[in-house]
C-alpha cells in the first residue's frame, strides 16, 4: 500500500462537507467558541456564490465595462466592482457581530457598531480584485481578510489597522473555470469548490501544502526597467536557471496557481507605483496568510509581510510570495542590494 504523503494536501472524494459544516465542526474544538466566526463565514460565502453568478452572467446582464467613476486610489471603476462591493456590503452589513468593514471600493470603513454593542469582528476586503480581465474572460477573485475588534484606549490607531500577523482568518474565492474558496483560521489552509446543483461549497482538500521550490516566477515583466536592481537581478537569475514565467494579472489567480503548484509571485516596486502597487490591508496580508499558513514565505523588502504595521487602510506594499525556496532567492538579491547601501 503507498505511504501517505504528510506534506502532500488530503483530496477528499466524498465530498459531503461544507464550509458551513467544516467551520462548525472546527467551532466545537474551541469551548469558548459563540457561534460568531461561522455567522460571518456563511454571510461570505453567501457573498461568494451570489458574485460568483454575476460573473458568470456578467456578459447576458451587460454589466461589463467601465461604471464611468474612480476609486479611492483613482482607479477606473468596473460595474462589477461596485456590484460586487454592495453584495458584499449586503450580506455582511446585517451580520450583528461585525464592527467595521472596509473595503477597495471605500474611501472610508464603515463603522456598524462598537464592541460594546456587539462588534467583535473587523472585515477587509478586495470586492473584486483582477477586474480589468473581466471582460475577456479571465478569472477573478474576492479577496478577505478578518480581525478581531480588539479593545483599544483612545487614540491608538483605528482597530482595522492591525498587522496582519494578528488576523483570525483569511481567504479568497477564485471566479475561475470553477468557483474555489480557500480560507484560514490559523490550522492550516482548506480548499472547497462551489457545486452548483446543490448551491454548497464543498471540501475537496484540507492542510493544503505550497510546493518548496518551482522554477516559476510571476511578475508583470514588463515594467522590469523600472525594478529596483535587486529585481533585476533575481530576474536575470532566474533566466540562467531557466526558469518558466506565468502571469494572469489577477493576483487571487496568480496566488492561487503559486500556492498549489510552486514558484513566486512578485509585484515589486515600480516608476508609477513606488512603495508597490498591492494593498496591504485587504489584498498582500490574506493572501500572505494563505501562504504562510501553507508553508511558504511572503516578503515585502526584507520584511515579513505579516509583520507589517499598516497605518491607512489603503496603503499599498511591495509582495513577494510563494515556495520557500524561491523567496528565498528573492530575498537573497534584495539583502545583498540592502547590505551594499
Ligand atoms: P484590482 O482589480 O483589485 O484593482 O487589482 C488588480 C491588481 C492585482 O490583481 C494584479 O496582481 C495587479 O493589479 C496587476 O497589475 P498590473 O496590470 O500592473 O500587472
Ligand atoms: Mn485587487
Ligand atoms: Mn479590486
Amino acid at each position: 500500500m503507498m505511504e501517505s504523503n504528510p506534506l502532500q494536501p488530503r483530496f477528499t472524494s466524498d465530498n459531503l462537507t461544507t464550509l458551513q459544516s467544516h467551520i462548525l465542526a472546527e467551532e466545537q474544538l474551541h469551548p469558548d467558541a459563540t457561534g460568531d466566526f461561522s455567522w460571518i463565514m456563511s454571510a461570505v460565502a453567501l457573498a461568494g456564490k451570489t458574485i460568483a453568478n454575476k460573473v458568470r452572467r456578467a456578459r447576458i446582464e451587460d454589466v461589463l465595462g467601465d461604471h464611468g467613476d474612480v476609486n479611492p486610489h483613482g482607479e477606473r471603476q468596473q460595474k462589477l466592482d461596485v456590484i460586487a462591493n454592495e453584495i458584499i456590503m449586503r450580506c455582511l452589513g446585517d451580520r450583528a457581530n461585525i464592527a467595521v468593514l472596509a473595503s477597495e471600493e471605500g474611501e472610508q470603513p464603515i463603522v456598524l457598531r462598537n464592541r460594546e454593542e456587539g462588534g467583535r469582528y473587523c472585515v477587509m476586503f478586495d470586492p473584486l480584485d483582477g477586474s480589468s480581465n473581466l471582460d475577456v474572460c479571465v478569472g477573478v477573485g474576492t479577496i478577505f481578510s478578518i480581525l478581531r475588534n480588539e479593545r483599544r484606549k483612545p487614540r491608538e490607531m483605528p482597530h482595522y489597522l492591525q498587522p496582519g500577523y494578528r488576523q483570525v482568518a483569511a481567504g479568497y474565492i477564485l471566479y475561475g473555470s470553477s468557483v474555489v474558496f480557500v480560507v484560514t483560521t490559523g490550522t492550516g489552509v482548506d480548499m472547497f469548490v462551489l457545486d452548483q446543483s446543490i448551491g454548497a461549497f464543498v471540501l475537496v482538500a484540507t492542510k493544503i501544502r505550497i510546493p518548496a521550490a518551482r522554477a516559476i516566477y510571476s511578475v508583470n515583466e514588463a515594467y522590469s526597467d523600472h525594478f529596483p536592481p535587486a529585481y533585476r537581478e533575481y530576474l536575470a537569475f532566474a533566466h540562467a536557471e531557466g526558469y518558466s514565467s506565468r502571469y494572469i494579472g489577477s493576483m487571487v489567480a496568480d496566488v492561487h496557481r503559486t500556492l498549489l503548484t510552486g514558484g513566486v509571485f512578485l509585484y515589486p516596486p515600480t516608476k508609477t507605483h513606488r512603495g508597490g502597487k498591492l494593498r496591504l490591508v485587504y489584498e498582500a496580508n490574506p493572501m500572505a496568510m494563505i501562504i504562510e499558513q501553507a508553508g511558504g514565505r511572503a516578503i515585502a523588502g526584507a520584511a515579513r509581510i505579516l509583520d507589517l504595521a499598516p497605518t491607512d487602510l489603503h496603503e499599498r506594499t511591495s509582495v513577494v510570495m510563494g515556495s520557500p525556496e524561491e523567496v528565498a532567492h528573492v530575498e537573497r538579491f534584495i539583502c545583498r542590494e540592502q547590505s551594499t547601501v
